[in-house]
């Protein structure tokens, strides 16, 4: 998919990409089109329902909301819906919605067609890879040669974004299969004894972890792989939630970078 980005424009331009129409609003960020939603809307309950004159109002509203990262926009009914939380592909609950077209955005330094979703509030971008399946330390190497790292989910608006993200659309969801994030023990202490008993997981940015402000995303009890719970995870069988494992498989991961509007 090649696309050249329009910068600095407050114009409408629209163009048609295979599955995806744009228009171009600021800078090196575009809203994007996803006509496999069109019709169809979130069960997501908001009270940001407006009503607008265009699309471009609409996406307008969400560009100056930080907030804010898709819209859905009907066309019928001339209301604006704006969104937390991005939709890919199959989400696991949608309703129908004659009229309704999302838009999410799209930006040269985070491209969608390589997988990227976009938090505006924490200006991270997230890229969850399935295949091929790695270790942790050559999953931040992959990371890190993209120009960022596996997942920080710290401050909790990260971890509340990723999160909400997975539950929403079913295409991660597999009972068996992990993402792996950037949380492990720290270098030199694996599988070596928790100091005190205590977990000592830290992002790889250095910052450590923060386990009661991350509490309410972990799964119950965890972490609890004691002094092998090298690295962390984030399991749709778990539902999700954070959970420490040994680093003895090739895993799916999360892989992060800088997102500049
Ligand atoms: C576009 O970029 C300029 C300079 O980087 C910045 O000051 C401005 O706020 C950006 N505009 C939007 C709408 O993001
Ligand atoms: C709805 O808006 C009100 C006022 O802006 C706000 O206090 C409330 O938290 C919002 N509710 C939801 C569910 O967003
Ligand atoms: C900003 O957008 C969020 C959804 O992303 C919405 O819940 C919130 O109400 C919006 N805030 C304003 C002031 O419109
Ligand atoms: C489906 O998504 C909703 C949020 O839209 C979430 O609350 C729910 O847990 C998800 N269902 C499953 C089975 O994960």
């Amino acid at each position: 998919m090649a696309i050249t980005l329009a910068r600095a424009t407050f114009g409408l331009v629209v163009f048609q990409l295979s599955m995806l129409s744009a228009f171009a609003i600021y800078n090196d960020s575009i809203w994007v089109r996803d006509v496999s939603y069109d019709d169809l809307s979130s069960l997501d309950a908001d009270n940001a329902s407006f009503a607008v004159k265009t699309e471009l109002q609409c996406a307008r509203s969400c560009q100056g909301n930080t907030s804010c990262n898709s819209f859905f926009y009907n066309s019928v009914t001339k209301q604006c819906r704006l969104q937390r939380y991005v939709f890919v592909s199959a989400a696991n609950s949608t309703v129908s919605d004659t009229g309704s077209r999302y838009y999410r955005l799209m930006s040269g330094s985070c491209p969608l067609e390589e997988g990227y979703i976009i938090d505006r509030l924490t200006s991270t971008c997230y890229r969850p890879v399935k295949s091929p399946a790695l270790m942790w330390e050559d999953a931040e190497s992959v990371c890190g040669a993209a120009g960022g790292s596996l997942a920080v989910l710290e401050p909790i608006e990260r971890l509340d974004f990723l999160y909400n993200f997975f539950i929403r659309n079913r295409e991660f969801y597999s009972y068996k299969r992990a993402y792996m994030i950037g949380m492990s023990r720290p270098t030199g202490m694996w599988d070596s004894p928790l100091p005190g008993g205590i977990p000592d997981h830290v992002w790889v940015n250095g910052q450590p972890v923060d386990f009661m402000a991350t509490a309410p995303y972990w799964k119950p009890g965890a972490p609890d792989s004691g002094n092998s719970g090298n690295i962390g995870i984030m399991r749709h069988g778990k539902g999700f939630l954070l959970d420490d494992a040994p680093n003895t498989q090739n895993r799916r991961y999360v892989c992060q970078k800088v997102y500049r509007e």
